[in-house]
């Protein structure tokens, strides 16, 4: 299986790999799309196109519904993402802990803007809603590891080595 890209252009597809995942892991069912799009994206860290199209030929879906599914659930994208992503939830028991200024911390530290990868392709900042863990705010998560009660420090010692990387 090849590695995706790390860089910003279209990753090469795995045919073999997609092969495994539509027809061994879901047996080619069109019921089962949206995971199939699941584990592309955690392949490839987003939906590459010529993906998607081999996903619609597969399956027999149109392109136009799968980029509806596509677009309409936020966790999907359509861009490349980072190696690393991490979400900032600004939802409003975080916002009145601080949420707001751990990521606008972050933006400064990475130089970039909220939902943007930095141009190394190591690092994803998402802002999100609400994690559903209020009692815990403010709450980051870092591939996919939730971090209760963050700070400020706390970012900077999970976001410092693999800036050092
Ligand atoms: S508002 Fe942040 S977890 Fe709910």
């Amino acid at each position: 299986m090849s590695e995706p890209n790390t860089c910003c252009e279209e990753p090469e597809i795995d045919f073999v790999f997609l092969d495994r995942i539509i027809q061994e892991e879901f047996g080619g069912r069109k019921e089962a799309m949206i995971m199939m799009m699941q584990t592309i994206q955690r392949h490839y860290r987003y939906l590459p196109e010529a993906a998607m199209i081999y996903l619609s030929h597969s399956i027999g879906v149109p392109l136009t519904k799968i980029y509806e599914v596509a677009t309409f659930y936020a966790s999907f994208s359509l861009v490349p993402k980072g190696k690393h992503i991490l979400h900032i939830c600004t939802g409003t028991a975080c916002h009145l802990r601080g949420s707001g200024g751990m990521v606008q911390h972050v933006a400064q530290k990475l130089g970039i803007e909220p939902g943007k990868t930095t141009a190394d392709m190591k690092l994803t900042l998402e802002t999100v809603n609400c994690l559903g863990a209020c009692a815990m705010a403010p709450v980051a998560v870092l591939d996919e590891q939730y971090h209760p009660q963050a700070t400020v420090g706390l970012i900077n010692e999970l976001l410092d080595p693999i800036l050092a990387e």
